[in-house]
């Protein structure tokens, strides 16, 4: 599969078969993931990958993280989801991926996000079906839990994404055509003389 075929294909997948994925098969993965672009290479890593498996494992936290979200809603906002009949956090998948951010570092939440949006397209390249889900993630700040569940200090989770074979794809809603401006150059920049 090409780049614009994965690009274009990618489904966010909410079934899942229980089996595992194979280890070298998230390694293959993760490697995609950090080809992400970062400002510079040789600057410090902004991120530390942290990997849960187990479906049943996961299902357990899931519960656990919907409860934390009923009970702790944002200020002025009310989410509905976590009360929704059939929402499940980590839809059954086998295998949770957390790329975390290093703390005080205000660019690493967006190369986060970079290498989350990597890992979900070289997942459908190979065949693997992913969810970005950012309904775990106020659980996973709370008080107590990246300690409990031996995140490295220093870092918070900013994208959680699930992985594993898909058991049903949905068909993609298709995106509109982006509004793009085009920029001619304006007369009197065109006239300013070079030399
Ligand atoms: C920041 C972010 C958070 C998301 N959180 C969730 C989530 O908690 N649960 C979920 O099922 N999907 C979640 N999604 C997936 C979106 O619902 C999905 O990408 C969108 O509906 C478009 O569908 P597609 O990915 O199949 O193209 C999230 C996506 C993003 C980018």
């Amino acid at each position: 599969m090409d780049a614009l075929e994965a690009i274009h294909g990618r489904r966010s997948i909410r079934a899942y078969q229980k089996a595992p994925l194979s280890r070298a098969l998230i390694e293959e993965l993760l490697w995609a993931a950090v080809q992400a672009p970062t400002p510079p290479v040789s600057g410090t890593v902004p991120w530390k990958l942290c990997m849960l498996e187990g479906a049943e494992r996961l299902a357990a936290y899931g519960l656990r993280a919907k409860e934390y979200a009923r009970t702790h809603q944002p200020e002025g906002e009310h989410w509905e989801w976590p009360t929704r009949p059939g929402f499940e956090v980590f839809w059954g998948a086998p295998v949770l991926v957390l790329i975390c951010a290093q703390a005080g570092n205000a660019e690493a939440r967006y190369d986060c996000c970079r290498a989350g949006q990597n890992l979900l397209i070289a997942a459908h390249a190979l065949g693997v079906g992913t969810c970005w889900i950012g309904a775990p993630i106020p659980w996973l700040r709370s008080e107590g839990v990246a300690r409990e569940l031996g995140m490295p200090e220093g870092y918070d989770a900013e994208v959680a994404v699930v992985m594993g074979v898909a058991a049903q794809t949905p068909v993609g809603q298709p995106r509109p055509r982006p509004d793009v401006a085009w920029l001619a150059p304006s007369a009197s920049a065109a006239d300013t003389p070079t030399a």
